[in-house]
């Protein structure tokens, strides 16, 4: 597994925003919106392209365009819905599927309730979004169900991780090729499995049911 943390002061100071618990809930939207493009843009530094040639005004020329089959961008619900558009402004033409997980607070396993996938992703490269890697199970699980329609690309977006996520997610993923790009790395997780300093809930932070 490969890990990119954003280092960037823009993405900094946009996260500081996020994690303060004053923040509004359509602050925390459009926050998560503008992080996921940001990072978005390390995350698709090895999409496939292909070589075409155009005909500018001017002359002729070569460019490239993002090959076929289109790239697969699959959100886990609900948090990570609250990513689709931010990751989606860069990527318009990306298929979208949807995976909807939930942790069980008390044992902290997820549990799987609805998945759309394509059925085929053997030529696709796939791009996962959650905004939390607590303990990694959730992920895990994702990235599990894409290896399983026989995935080999998989790209996954968290705008924070906790140092125990990342350890079992590498221990999960080992000889897979997955690249993980974070806006940061947190401290710790704390007795409920939250990530500390974290931000809190991020599925009742984006829809509100706090
Ligand atoms: C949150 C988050 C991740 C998961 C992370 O979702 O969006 O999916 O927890 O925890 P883990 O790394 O320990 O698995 P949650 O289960 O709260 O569901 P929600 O998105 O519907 O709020
Ligand atoms: N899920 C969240 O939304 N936040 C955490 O800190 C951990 C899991």
């Amino acid at each position: 597994m490969r890990v990119f943390v954003a280092d960037h002061p823009l993405i900094a100071h946009k996260l500081t925003v996020l994690r303060d618990t004053q923040t509004t809930q359509p602050t925390f939207r459009a926050l998560t919106e503008e992080l996921v493009t940001l990072l978005a843009y390390e995350a698709t530094r090895e999409v496939s392209v292909s070589p075409v040639t155009i005909q500018t005004p001017v002359t002729q020329a070569t460019g490239v365009r993002l090959s076929h089959p289109r790239p697969l961008v699959v959100p886990i619900l609900r948090a990570g819905l609250g990513m689709l558009e931010g990751m989606v402004t860069l990527l318009p033409t990306a298929e979208v599927g949807f995976l909807g997980m939930v942790r069980n607070e008390e044992t902290l396993q997820p549990v799987t309730y609805a998945e759309r996938l394509p059925d085929d992703l053997s030529d696709r490269t796939c791009f996962v979004l959650d905004p939390m890697l607590a303990t990694g199970g959730s992920l895990a699980a994702a990235i599990q169900f894409l290896f399983d329609r026989g995935a080999q690309d998989v790209t996954a977006i968290c705008i924070l991780a906790a140092p125990e996520g990342l350890d079992a997610l590498e221990k999960a993923t080992a000889g897979r090729h997955v690249k993980l790009v974070l806006g940061a790395v947190d401290e710790r997780l704390n007795e409920h499995g939250y990530i500390v300093p974290g931000l809190g809930d991020a599925g009742d932070r984006l829809y509100g049911t706090i």
